[in-house]
C-alpha cells in the first residue's frame, strides 16, 4: 500500500480521520464561542517570500471558507498567486454533495501529482467537505499518497499549525473532526469587489434522504447575533454594497440558543437597519419559514425582494422519501403567503431529478408545481448517490436515459419562464448594483438587479460599486440589456 502513515509512530496528534457514524451523532454538549483566535507565535513570518493558492469547489459556504483560509495564510506573512508553479502551498478546497463534484477534485489531483514530483517541496492540501469522508479519505490515502495534508471543515481554524506539521513530517498529516467543533470568532477573512458573505450558522440538522451536508459540516450551530451584527456594521462602513448571509438552512438560525429566543427573522430586523444597500440570504429551508420572517423581509428596504427556496421535487411522496418535512401543497401555501406579503418577489429554486423511485407521474408534479410557482431561475440535477445517506439504500429503478430526459425537459421549461420574467421587466426602470465591467466588452457595465438578475448597459466606469437606475429595453433568457436613465446615483434611505 503506498500510505505514507507507517505504523511505528504515534501519529495520533495529527492523525485523525473521519468517520461518518460519528459525523451522524448529535451531541447534546453545548457549543463553546471562542474569541481569542491569534496566529501562533512563531507562525507570523512562515509565509514570507512564499505564495499560496486555493482551487475552490462548491457552494458559497466553501467560497467564504476559502476567504477565511486566504486570511490565514496572509497573517502569516504568504503571498497569493494563480500560478501553480510559483506556488509554495496548493490546497483544494473540496466538494462532495455529488459524484462529478469529487470527480472533478480526483482529476485536479491526477495534474498535480506531476508538478509535486518536479517541485518536491510544494504542500498540497486537500480540505473541504471531501476531507470529511472516509472513503474520500482511505482513497487519498492509498492512491494518492504524494498528497501533505488533509484536513476537515470544523478544524480550518488550525490551519497554521497543520501547515507546520506538514512542512516538518514527511508522513502525511490528517486531521479531520468528525463532530463538529466549537465556533471560532475573530478569525481573519480576506474579501475582495463589493460584495460579502457573512456566515451566520454553521451545519445543518435537517438530514434529507440523500444528501451528504450533514455529515461533512456537523450540527447546526448559529453564531450570536451581536457577533453577526458586528460583523455586518464592520463591513457596512468599509464600503461593501451587498452581504449575503450564508448557512445551509437560514431559517434555523437561532433554534440552538438555549439563553435567548431570537430567530432568524429577529437578525433581519435587526440588520435592515444598518446602512448597507443590499442585503441577501441564502438557503432557506421551506420548513422553517416563518410569518414573521415574510413580515420582516415584506419591510424591504435594504432586504431585497429576492427568496432562495430549494423544492426539490413537486410530488409529496418523493418529499417524503426525501424526508423534506413538507408536502407540495405546503410549499405552494407558502409561496402564495410570500408572494401576498412581497407582490414582486422572484422565487428561485433547487430541483433533483431522478431520485429513487421517481414514476413519470411524479416528475409530471414537479413541472406542473414549477409552472404554477413560475420559478425564474433553477438550479437543477439529476440524482447522485452519497455513500452513507439514507437514500443509497432506496431502489434507484430509473434508467439514466429518463433521468437525463426529465432534467432536459425541466431545464427547457425553466428558461422558458426565467426568459417570461425578464419580458416583464421590459420598458421598467430597475435598480442596479453595478458590478464591473461586461466580459466580452469593455464599453459595456454589468450588474445585477435587487432581483439578482444580470443586465448589461453602456456607462462609465466611475459608477462601478454605485447603485444607478436602468430602462431595460431588451429582455433575454439570461440576460436583461439597458439603458442609464438621467436619474441620480440612488443614495438609500435605511427604515428604522
Ligand atoms: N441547504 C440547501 C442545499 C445545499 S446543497 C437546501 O437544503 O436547500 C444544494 C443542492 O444540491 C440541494 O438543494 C439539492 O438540490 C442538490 N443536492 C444535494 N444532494 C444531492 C444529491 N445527492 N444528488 C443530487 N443533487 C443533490
Ligand atoms: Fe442537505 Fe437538506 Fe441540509 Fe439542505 S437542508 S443541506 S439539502 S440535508
Ligand atoms: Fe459542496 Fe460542502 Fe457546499 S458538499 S455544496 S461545498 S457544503
Amino acid at each position: 500500500m503506498a500510505n505514507k502513515v507507517k505504523s511505528d509512530k504515534d501519529y495520533s496528534q495529527y492523525f485523525q480521520p473521519p468517520s461518518l457514524t460519528d459525523a451522524k451523532k448529535r451531541g447534546k454538549e453545548d457549543i463553546a464561542v471562542h474569541y481569542d483566535f491569534q496566529i501562533p507565535e512563531g507562525m507570523k513570518e512562515f509565509g514570507a517570500d512564499k505564495y499560496y493558492l486555493i482551487r475552490t469547489f462548491g457552494c458559497q459556504m466553501n467560497e467564504h471558507d476559502t476567504e477565511v483560509m486566504k486570511g490565514l495564510f496572509e497573517q502569516m506573512g504568504y503571498q497569493a498567486t494563480e500560478d501553480k508553479f510559483q506556488a509554495d502551498v496548493i490546497l483544494l478546497n473540496t466538494c462532495a454533495i455529488r459524484e462529478n463534484a469529487e470527480d472533478k477534485v480526483f482529476g485536479e489531483l491526477g495534474h498535480l501529482k506531476a508538478l509535486k514530483a518536479e517541485k518536491p517541496n510544494l504542500v498540497l492540501g486537500v480540505c473541504g467537505c471531501m476531507s470529511q469522508e472516509e472513503a474520500v479519505v482511505n482513497r487519498i490515502m492509498q492512491k494518492h499518497a504524494f498528497v501533505d495534508l488533509i484536513f476537515g471543515t470544523h478544524n480550518i481554524h488550525r490551519l497554521p499549525e497543520l501547515l507546520k506539521d506538514a512542512y516538518f513530517n514527511k508522513e502525511m498529516v490528517v486531521e479531520v473532526w468528525s463532530k463538529e467543533g466549537d465556533i471560532v470568532e475573530n478569525l481573519p477573512k480576506k474579501r475582495e469587489g463589493i460584495r460579502a458573505w457573512v456566515n451566520i450558522m454553521y451545519g445543518c440538522d435537517k438530514f434529507c434522504t440523500y444528501c451528504i451536508v450533514p455529515y461533512t459540516r456537523g450540527k447546526e450551530r448559529s453564531r450570536r447575533p451581536q457577533d453577526v451584527l458586528a460583523e455586518v456594521r464592520d463591513l457596512a462602513r468599509q464600503g461593501f454594497q451587498e452581504i449575503t448571509l450564508l448557512g445551509q438552512n437560514v431559517n434555523a438560525y437561532g433554534k440552538d440558543f438555549e439563553d435567548i429566543s431570537y430567530s432568524f427573522g429577529d437578525l433581519m430586523d435587526d440588520i435592515r437597519k444598518i446602512d448597507v444597500p443590499r442585503i441577501r440570504f441564502t438557503t432557506s429551508h421551506p420548513r422553517d419559514f416563518d410569518d414573521h420572517l415574510i413580515e420582516v423581509l415584506a419591510k424591504s428596504g435594504n432586504l431585497v425582494e429576492h427568496i432562495h427556496l430549494p423544492v426539490q421535487s413537486g410530488s409529496t411522496e418523493i418529499l417524503k422519501k426525501m424526508s423534506r418535512k413538507y408536502t407540495r401543497e405546503h410549499y405552494l401555501e407558502l409561496v402564495a403567503k410570500i408572494k401576498r406579503a412581497i407582490p414582486h418577489v422572484c422565487l428561485t429554486t433547487d430541483i433533483i431529478v431522478g431520485f429513487p423511485g421517481e414514476t413519470d407521474e411524479q416528475f409530471e408534479e414537479t413541472l406542473s408545481l414549477v409552472r404554477e410557482v413560475k420559478f425564474e431561475l433553477a438550479f437543477t440535477f439529476i440524482y447522485s448517490p452519497r455513500e452513507g445517506t439514507p437514500a443509497t439504500d432506496m431502489e434507484d429503478n430509473v434508467p439514466m436515459e429518463v433521468k437525463k430526459q426529465r432534467l432536459y425537459r425541466l431545464n427547457e421549461l425553466i428558461n422558458e419562464l426565467s426568459k417570461q420574467g425578464n419580458e416583464k421587466l421590459q420598458g421598467e426602470i430597475v435598480e442596479v448594483l453595478v458590478e464591473g465591467e461586461s466580459k466580452n466588452n469593455a464599453e459595456v457595465l454589468s450588474g445585477r438587479t435587487r432581483t439578482n438578475k444580470l443586465i448589461l448597459f453602456t456607462g462609465s466606469k466611475d459608477l462601478i460599486g454605485k447603485l444607478v437606475y436602468v430602462k431595460v429595453t431588451h429582455a433575454q433568457t439570461w440576460v436583461l440589456k439597458g439603458d442609464i436613465v438621467d436619474a441620480p446615483v440612488k443614495n438609500i434611505s435605511i427604515p428604522s
